[in-house]
């Protein structure tokens, strides 16, 4: 490898990809040949599109245009035509980022011809094999050469299940993004006059896990959750929540209140400016808990659990979906909450992975 630039391919698929992926190509590129591929697992312009304009991701170089579909469908989907891709590209290394099945497919791809694969947001877990999440990203770490981890925490898991090599403390791209972004987001604020909304008086909520939004009875919860919220409430519906609240006939229900503002999916400025100005968000998304927390927002999670364990500390409350928590939290004057630093010995986490799998790769 002498001399020459190492060939790094990213797989991304889903929305939190993006994401992670904007502010890792930005750097990678000057040192190392970066092709991006999209799974295709998110295909409508704001569950993906969206992202990478506003977020100036370079175009994907490959579409394998899986689209949706059950586990293994998507999953064997995207296995088979990213194998193919490899073998064509032959990369010194695969990138996959956090726990969805595009994850899992590109990890077992790349692993099985013999391609280093570095997990972004290595070592998180729920502890419940019930979340496909779980599934995807345990498998993940067990066959990942390099395994980023966001939080102490995440090492500390991959400990417990005996992984002891490749391990990197890199601190987390969603933060270093959410930096970057500050002066973007102040500047923003007029979002809420399309709202009709003033600082700190209303809430966010969104909902989209498998286990809250597939099964009638905790959706029929969630729906009554927010008929009894007492504040203006923006809800942004994500496309596997409003197919069931359409098939469940609960969307009429959120229509007649006036109090819930039912809306698309919202780009990652829009919804940091909400998350930033909204009073308390409500949210069972993993990467809403830590950009509410990380912009100083309270946060209630409706899970029982949370992967983000550090960010109860700083002002995420886990209620599950239990309306009597979450009006109690909601009925306080303030609930604290801290700020937090995202940087580790002073680097940036796209820093540290770069140089970490180019020292890798060089056999340091
Ligand atoms: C996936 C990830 C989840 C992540 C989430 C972010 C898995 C198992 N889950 O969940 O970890 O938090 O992305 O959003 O990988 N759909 C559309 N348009 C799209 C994408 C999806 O209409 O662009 C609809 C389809 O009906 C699809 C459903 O949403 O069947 C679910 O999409 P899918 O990618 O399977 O899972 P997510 O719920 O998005």
């Amino acid at each position: 490898m002498a001399g020459k630039k190492p060939l790094i391919v990213s797989l991304v698929g889903a929305r939190p990809q993006f994401i992670k992926l904007a502010p890792l190509a930005q750097r990678l590129s000057p040192k190392a040949g970066h092709i991006i591929v999209h799974s295709g697992q998110h295909y409508d312009l704001m569950m993906s599109e969206i992202f990478f304009r506003q977020l100036e991701i370079p175009d994907a170089d490959y579409n394998l245009a899986v689209g949706s579909g059950l586990h293994g469908e998507m999953t064997g989907k995207i296995m088979i035509r990213f194998e193919k891709l490899l073998q064509r590209l032959r990369p010194d290394m695969v990138l996959v980022y956090g726990d969805t099945n595009s994850t899992l497919a590109g990890a077992l791809a790349a692993a099985k011809l013999c391609i280093p694969v570095g997990h972004i947001e290595a070592g998180m877990r729920s502890y419940r094999m019930d979340m496909p999440e779980e599934i995807n990203r345990r498998l993940t770490d067990h066959i990942s050469a390099l395994l980023f981890c966001p939080t102490e925490q995440a090492i500390n898991n991959l400990k417990k299940e005996n992984i002891k090599k490749g391990i990197i403390h890199s601190g987390d791209l969603m933060y270093e993004l959410i930096e970057s972004s500050r002066n973007k987001i102040a500047a923003n604020k007029r979002l809420l006059d399309r709202y009709h909304l003033k600082h700190k008086q209303f809430l966010l909520m969104t909902m989209h896990r498998a286990g809250n939004v597939d099964d009638l009875g905790n959706l029929e919860k969630i729906v009554n959750i927010l008929l009894r919220l007492n504040m203006p409430t923006l809800f942004p519906v994500h496309p596997r929540t409003l197919k069931n609240l359409k098939k469940c006939n609960l969307i009429g229900r959120l229509k007649k209140v006036s109090h819930v503002r039912l809306l698309k999916p919202l780009a990652y400025l829009d919804n940091l400016t909400l998350i930033s100005n909204a009073r308390t968000v409500l949210t069972d998304s993993g990467g809403i808990q830590k950009e509410s927390v990380f912009l100083g927002t309270p946060c209630l999670t409706l899970r029982d659990e949370t992967e983000w364990t550090e960010t109860l500390k700083w002002g995420n409350y886990l209620v599950g979906l239990s309306i009597d928590k979450i009006q109690s939290l909601l009925n306080k004057s303030a609930l604290p909450t801290k700020a937090i630093s995202y940087k580790i010995d002073s680097k940036k986490p796209s820093e540290i992975i770069i140089s970490s799998l180019l020292g890798y790769l060089r056999g340091n």
